[in-house]
């Protein structure tokens, strides 16, 4: 018996969760694999009612779960930052969970923002997803003399900073501090580089600001180069600027890309409109030795939250990616199938697509086109 701990979270979370738990349930019930699921109330409602974001006696039993399933994070009750760090940065840092997989795939049958429809876009995102400027170090001080203490800690290393200013001439300033680390540009290219292996890719291509951000992404250069070396796989390196340029111009030309925390963020969610939108990107948070957690790439989009419009696909295909990391490869396989089947005809569309499909109809489709069925 394997344990998924779910969290439907915020906003449209609850709503897309709920169908990719009729296609788990649909497929394990035909395979015959066991899963036993325990929701966690945790969100803006939990917080807004009890004060509390994230409690350690949850951490507790989180940890003791093979994977955990994420709707999403943020409301806009609540101050930017408390659930999005709060809960989910804390729960990706607490659970190691280095790498972000983001895949960015142009499913046949979906529009996309670009012209021809029928490009073959297919690129492994690969996300660093516990360092850069997501540590989460930073502070805003005054006119005059200051100190700062900020520490950040890692399972594999702790690092303390102390940042003196003196401010002159000004009244205020904010700053934050980037980090990356060695062992962290190390475990990330290791990651992307063994699975440009076992994709059959052989150029890996990375994401950067080298000529700006000197140290940090001089450090993170030194490790790709390092990584080629070790896999025996080619890179490239490219500017986020220029990666932004082409990733709309000609995608066809990456096939992965591994980046930084920070730009990961945003070229994943250029690449969730390149595959037709954001209701159709899969991510994972991936632990290869701890608890990975599985979630769609978008947020809890309050604009369309409780009116049946969010397209689940996102979530259902992150739960392909769970199943798929627990070891069911054709299950998860059996549940793209289906998407792909339902994309292609091109008659099941969300709002988002340009369609009029409910998320539950959505869904309704999806699970007609299961191989057992
Ligand atoms: P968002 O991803 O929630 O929404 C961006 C746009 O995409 C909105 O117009 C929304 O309606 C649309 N959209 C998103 N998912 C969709 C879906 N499944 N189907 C159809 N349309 C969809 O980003 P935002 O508006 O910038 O942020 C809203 C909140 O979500 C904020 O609190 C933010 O911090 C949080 N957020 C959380 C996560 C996460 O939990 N992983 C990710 C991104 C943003
Ligand atoms: C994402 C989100 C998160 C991130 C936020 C909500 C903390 O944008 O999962 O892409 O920046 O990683
Ligand atoms: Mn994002």
């Amino acid at each position: 018996m394997q344990k998924v701990g779910v969290i439907p979270g915020d906003g449209i979370g609850p709503e897309v969760i709920k169908e990719a738990r009729r296609v788990l349930d649909s497929v394990t019930e035909s395979k015959s694999i066991a899963l036993e699921f325990e929701e966690f109330p945790l969100g803006a409602g939990h917080y807004l009612k009890t004060g509390e974001v994230l409690a350690e006696e949850t951490l507790q039993r989180l940890s003791r779960k093979d994977a955990i399933l994420l709707g999403a994070m943020g409301d806009p009750r609540v101050k930017p930052g408390i659930l999005e760090k709060g809960v989910l940065l804390r729960l990706r840092f607490h659970f190691d969970q280095y790498v972000n997989l983001r895949p960015v795939k142009l499913y046949e049958g979906v529009p996309s923002p670009l012209a021809d429809n029928h490009r073959k876009i297919d690129i492994q995102f690969v996300r660093e997803n516990t360092e850069d400027f997501y540590v989460g170090l930073g502070a805003r001080v005054k006119s005059g003399i200051s100190n700062t203490s900020l520490s950040l800690i890692r399972r594999a290393y702790e690092a303390k900073f102390d940042v003196g200013v003196d401010l002159k001439d000004e009244e205020e300033l904010a700053f934050q501090i980037g980090v990356i680390t060695k062992h962290g540009a190390k475990r990330i290219m290791d990651f992307a580089f063994q699975l440009a292996k076992k994709n059959g890719i052989d150029l890996v291509t990375s994401v950067d600001k080298a000529n700006v951000l000197t140290e940090m992404y001089g450090l993170w250069r030194e490790a790709c180069e390092e990584a080629s070396a070790r896999h025996g796989i080619a890179k490239e390196f490219q500017y986020v600027d220029a990666v932004a340029l082409h990733m709309v111009r000609n995608p066809e030309r990456f096939k992965l890309l591994v980046a930084p925390n920070l730009f990961g963020d945003i070229l994943t969610d250029l690449g969730a409109a390149l595959q037709g939108g954001l209701g159709l990107a899969p991510s994972a948070n991936i632990n290869p030795s701890g608890v990975s957690m599985f979630e769609p790439v978008h947020g809890s989009a309050p604009d369309i939250a409780g009116k049946g419009m969010a397209n689940p696909v996102g979530a259902i295909l992150s739960s392909a990616l769970m199943l798929d990391t627990l070891g069911h490869k054709a299950a998860a396989d059996e549940i793209e199938s289906a998407v792909k089947e339902v994309l292609r005809s091109g008659k099941h569309r969300t709002a988002d697509m340009g369609g009029k499909t409910s998320t539950s109809k959505m869904t309704d489709e999806i699970l007609k086109h299961l191989a057992h069925r």
